[in-house]
């Protein structure tokens, strides 16, 4: 996959490129991250990016022109460069944009090149949402100062869904989120530290039983922490079963 970052900030994303998950992934040749300085497609003397609100207000825009060649040139640049062909998505990173999911990340991962644009919070001209821009992505209910962090997020989640780039293909498949639930408790050595014991199940060997233990733990987790995950999951008639079972029992907990 090929993801050309276009900011203001090209020197935040260095931090990509420290040693770690990305390493594997860039050495093995499965990414490749670009950045580009929007400020590079300004032509004045000043190299002018934003200007005055129309209509007046506090906060500078991002002037639509030095975007759009930004952009232009780096979806020229992919058509060349990677022989594509086809529509190229180009995402707007703005607390506007769509919430940002696993399942997002995952539809994001089965493209072959990405163009993420990194607003400022204060805005950006219209016209590059309109006329420019193929999806808006929103990391959360909360403004950040820039859409560069955001982008950050959305390229760790979406290359590590790489295949490839984790060291065993399944270690994704059970993430909290890939399943609809959060994940279930996780045990090491040793098995009985300060005290604390991991439980017995767990050092049993029965696969099916740690399968199963595994997935109601996951079950409890969830409802306990968000339960509205449990409204869009699918589950077996046993495990919904045994969700009323939890739920009736906190009722009468919080009764009592
Ligand atoms: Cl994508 N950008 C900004 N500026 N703030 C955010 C965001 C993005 N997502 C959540 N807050």
């Amino acid at each position: 996959m090929r993801i050309d970052i276009l900011t203001l900030f090209p020197a935040m994303f260095q931090c990509l490129l420290v040693p770690g998950i990305f390493e594997r992934a860039i050495e093995r040749g499965l990414v490749r991250v670009n950045t580009h300085n929007i400020r590079d497609y300004t032509h004045d003397k000043h190299h002018v990016v934003d200007d005055y609100a129309y209509g007046g207000g506090a906060g500078m825009i991002l002037k639509p022109e030095p975007i759009f060649e930004a952009v232009e040139s780096v979806k020229s640049d992919i058509y060349k460069e990677e022989g594509k062909s086809g529509e190229i998505p180009v995402i707007l990173l703005t607390p506007q944009g769509r919430p940002f999911s696993q399942q997002i990340a995952l539809e994001l991962s089965r493209h072959t090149c990405l163009v993420l644009l990194c607003g400022r919070y204060e805005g950006v001209d219209e016209r590059v949402r309109q006329h420019l821009v193929t999806d808006e992505i929103s990391i959360g209910d909360y403004v950040l100062s820039g859409g560069e962090l955001a982008a950050m997020v959305v390229v760790d989640a979406v290359v590590r869904l790489l295949p490839g780039v984790l060291g065993s293909e399944d270690s994704a498949q059970d993430d909290s989120h890939t399943t609809g639930l959060l994940e279930y408790p996780q045990y090491t050595r040793p098995a009985e530290y300060r005290g604390w014991t991991v439980p017995e199940v767990l050092l049993s060997g029965n696969h099916a039983e740690v399968a199963r233990w595994r997935r109601e733990q996951a079950l409890r987790r969830t409802l306990e922490r968000r339960p509205e995950l449990l409204d869009k999951v699918e589950l077996s008639s046993g495990e919904r079963e045994l969700v009323d079972r939890l739920k009736n029992l906190s009722l009468g907990s919080i009764i009592k």
